[in-house]
């Protein structure tokens, strides 16, 4: 799929309902038209999920970011589940994200800005409508936000009650996120407490322990000169910001708030809303609605993309410039970095939009293995990244941070990593709705390798 550069809807007439008038891919054929508009109807009575003041705070550390003086960890899960959810879970996929940003800022010297893939992570786009089983035709699955993944006709109805059953995960999801960041468990004094005890054993849980206790010493050292380190917050709290593909628009716009304080409109189901490499159409819904957002944006490039496609789209999701506002993931796949990125990142930088780039080395690499699992090998996801520095530093931007598909789960998704998956060990614990996620061991031996690789 190219996206067309076309002449883009206007955007004087902007409302939350006026992205109906043009064409939305990867939307779900509801059947029962009253049903979903009940559906709908509810979801517009609701409390948002995230207010304007944080989201705006997100803007300013992307905008940080932007400036070469922070570095985005973007990362969560491909798909959040309905049946898995536990607040055990949650605490865990933000244990491996507080330990991969700790060994990132630990080598590294710069803030690491935490973005979760969650609490909204619900819906996915489908290269196919339909699925066949055994001459058997039915709705492909598009997330628990939409139908059930099982391969029966009653599960795989679009069945509208799903919007707000991920309403109300999204609102506890969120709750947890707080309660977890900041009421004592992201206490850096608690940095030992994070490792998971899966990952504890291995190779990269022992260096993680390893460094740990040099942040302790660090702490005792700073206490013994007569800092008072009870009184520094970033010491005691992280921020954990919240964001996922903006693909269900009818969802979207029912959570979208005017903000009384700055008068713009908030899509408040997260901070951070993005495009998906299959929705990014210039003349499409997806990016007319999110372009009259003042939520922070992001957009998935992928091979198909040129150049002009690139600019055309911090025009219509950056008309003003804005430092933060606008993050352009790179998912090309690591055989294609080197031929279709620079030619990109020349042109946006020669147009002045001042993005964050970010590299997703996840969805530019899957590939079926022989035992029929859907998979990415731990060193084709590195060589994306290293790829992906190289072509910032010749063209002379700031590689300004990575987009992970991960789990807090000792899952067996992901091959290789340095607690090496085997092909073999694919159907001990494939465990994902969608896409094969790195586990908790690959995401820390991620940092550990990608704070080597920011350091040379
Ligand atoms: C995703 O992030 O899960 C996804 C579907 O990615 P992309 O739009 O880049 O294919
Ligand atoms: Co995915």
């Amino acid at each position: 799929m190219t996206a067309k550069t076309t002449e883009l809807p206007s955007m004087a007439n902007w409302t939350p309902q006026s992205w109906q008038s043009l064409r939305a891919e990867q939307q779900p054929q509801w059947t029962d038209a009253h049903e979903y508009r009940a559906a709908l109807d509810a979801l517009r009575q609701k409390a948002p999920l995230v207010f304007a003041a944080k989201t705006r705070a997100l803007t300013e550390q992307l905008a940080r970011v932007a400036n070469g003086e922070g570095f985005l960890l973007h990362a969560g899960d491909c798909a959040e589940s309905f049946a898995e959810f536990s607040a055990d879970k949650v605490r865990d996929q933000i244990k491996v994200i507080l330990q991969m940003s700790v060994a990132l800022t630990y080598s590294t010297g710069l803030p690491t800005l935490k973005l979760g893939r969650i609490a909204g992570q619900y819906a996915k786009p489908r290269s196919a409508n339909t699925e066949t089983r055994d001459g058997v035709d039915l709705d492909s699955f598009r997330g628990d936000i939409v139908n059930g993944i099982d391969f029966t006709a009653a599960a795989r109805r679009p069945d509208p009650q799903r919007m707000l059953r991920a309403y109300n995960q999204a609102a506890a999801t969120h709750h947890l996120i707080e309660s977890f960041t900041k009421g004592g468990f992201a206490d850096l004094a608690q940095v030992h407490q994070w490792n998971l005890e899966f990952v504890g054993t291995s190779d990269e849980g022992q260096r993680y322990e390893q460094l740990s206790t040099e942040i302790d010493r660090a702490m005792r050292f700073m206490n013994a000169c007569g800092i008072d380190l009870s009184k520094e917050r970033q010491l005691h709290e992280v921020d954990l910001y919240t964001s996922h593909e903006a693909l269900l628009l009818g969802y979207e716009e029912a959570l979208t708030r005017l903000d009384a304080m700055s008068g713009g409109w908030y899509g408040t189901s997260a901070h951070l809303l993005w495009i998906g490499e299959r929705t990014r159409q210039l003349d499409g819904a997806h990016v007319h609605f999110l372009a009259g957002l003042q939520n922070p944006l992001a957009c998935k490039i992928g091979p198909s993309a040129t150049p002009e496609d690139a600019v055309a789209l911090c025009r219509a999701l950056d008309p003003d410039r804005t430092p933060g506002r606008l993050t352009l993931v790179a998912r090309m796949g690591a055989t294609k970095v080197d031929e279709f990125l620079p030619a990109i990142v020349r042109a946006v930088k020669k147009s002045g939009h001042p993005v964050v780039w970010a590299c997703d080395p996840m969805h530019g690499n899957t590939y079926q293995h022989e035992s029929g699992y859907k998979t990415r090998h731990f060193d084709t996801v590195m060589t994306e990244i290293a790829k992906f520095f190289g072509v910032c530093h010749a063209e002379g931007v700031w590689p300004g941070g990575v987009h992970i598909e991960l789990t807090g789960d000792n899952v067996t998704e992901c091959l290789g990593g340095g607690n090496e998956v085997l092909g073999s060990d694919l159907d001990s614990r494939y465990e994902t709705l969608c896409d094969p996620r790195l586990n908790a061991r690959q995401g820390l031996d991620l940092a550990f390798r990608l704070a080597e690789l920011m350091r040379g």
